[in-house]
């Protein structure tokens, strides 16, 4: 018998409990033994009798039970969670966790700790909700060099965006309906303005680096400048916006990582994915691209990802696995406006000026003058900002936002 605890039984620690409970004949098999929740650790009170009866409010109590062997870290952020987990894993116990935000800021120390310490610090669950994405970049696509990495990380925007713009909510009405399906981060301003893609793609470019990536490298731009009269005139170019994570491999010792709205064409499957869901593009150099899509957020494909790292971590009790996913960080994340594209830009003013600052353009509407929409010839982000000056002089801007590929 192996004892689990999970600490803190909100969405993502109850939905552990619900499927560990519903699955437990099927999870024993797969742990190769029987395991049982002993403790449930959560400042609150529950009425169900067998929550109550395994509910601890003392951390203590599960750092010195020698029979709990794997810990959930379900609390989020990086106060309790932070200093629980350094603790756990230093008393020699394996932790999982869906903690991104941790991750992303302290991967490094924590796992280090954990490989110290002769057990595993398990992050499945941090990345893409039930999509399997973490292990694939450990195991499955360990002997490529991962040149690009570009996908839907947060749920909670891509609801937002589809009930926006193909339901007619409004922003507060879908952001309200995201927190009632459990899919917004506690504080829904790390969603909106793209710190929960942020940290993800910090992960997914220190799995792909091997060097720890830190949000703070990583330039960052939410949702809030999207605009309804954006959507629909990228609809008429055959675009979808998409809040994107990226990560680019420039050379041996280089690489681009950011977080932004961007113009997805409509043949680029990732257009169409709608709602909760993500789907991440990883392009290996010699797989090619390979896509995951699934659930990102909510509990129980959270949940079911949480759960499979606690089984992994059973069929691996006396074992370290994954250790050394990456070294320690240094200076080598380059701006993202080093990477050449197009970009679509609405503004207030003429295609004709436009065409003289940004020489050939797409457009998209304002043939007429008055607004004008369109799309720039392939640049850098750079010289983009550099012609986009030069227009302001002349125009108001409106928006800009990056065209993938
Ligand atoms: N708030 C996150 C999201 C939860 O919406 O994707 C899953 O990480």
């Amino acid at each position: 018998m192996i004892y689990v605890a999970i600490m803190g039984f909100g969405v993502v620690g109850s939905g552990v409990y619900e499927v560990m409970k519903k699955n437990s004949s099927h999870i024993a098999v797969k742990s190769m033994q029987d395991l049982e929740i002993k403790y449930i650790l959560d400042k609150r009170e529950f009425d169900d009798p067998e929550i109550a009866s395994k509910l601890v409010h003392d951390f203590e109590v599960i750092e010195k039970d020698p029979e709990v062997r794997i810990a959930v870290e379900s609390i989020g952020g990086t106060g309790a969670a932070y200093e629980f987990t350094k603790r756990l894993l230093s008393a020699g116990k394996h932790v999982v966790t869906s903690n991104k935000e941790l991750v992303a800021k302290h991967g490094y120390e924590l796992l280090k700790i954990a490989s110290s310490r002769g057990v595993n610090y398990m992050f499945e669950a941090s990345v893409g909700g039930g999509i399997p994405i973490i292990r694939p970049m450990i195991q499955c696509l360990s002997a490529n060099e991962i040149e690009e990495i570009y996908g839907i990380m947060n749920g909670t925007t891509n609801f937002i965006l589809t009930k926006m713009f193909e339901d007619g909510l409004t922003f507060e009405k879908a952001l309200e309906e995201a927190k009632a399906l459990g899919y917004a981060e506690q504080n829904p301003a790390d969603d909106v303005e793209g710190h929960d893609a942020c940290r993800k793609i910090c992960i997914l470019s220190s799995l792909a680096f091997g060097r720890h990536i830190r949000p703070e490298q990583v330039r960052c731009e939410g949702i809030l400048s999207v605009t309804p009269d954006d959507v629909r005139y990228a609809a008429q170019a055959g675009l979808a916006v998409k809040l994107l994570g990226r990560y680019v491999r420039i050379s041996d010792g280089r690489i681009c990582a950011y977080v932004a709205p961007h113009l997805v064409d409509k043949n680029d499957p990732v257009s169409s994915v709608n709602d909760v869901f993500n789907a991440i593009v990883v392009k290996g150099n010699a797989v090619g691209e390979v896509m995951f899509y699934g659930r990102g957020a909510g509990k129980l494909p959270t949940a079911s990802a949480v759960v499979a790292d606690v089984i992994d971590a059973a069929r691996h009790i006396d074992k370290t696995k994954n250790v050394d996913l990456w070294d320690d960080s240094g200076d080598f994340v380059e701006d993202s406006r080093v990477l050449r594209g197009r970009y679509y830009v609405r503004a207030e003013g003429s295609l004709s000026r436009a065409r003289e600052i940004f020489g050939e353009i797409k457009p998209i509407s304002g043939e007429m003058g008055g607004e004008c929409v369109f799309i720039t010839g392939e640049t850098d982000g750079f010289d983009f900002e550099e012609k986009l000056e030069k227009f302001l002089r002349n125009a108001q801007v409106f928006s800009t936002i990056r065209v993938l590929k």
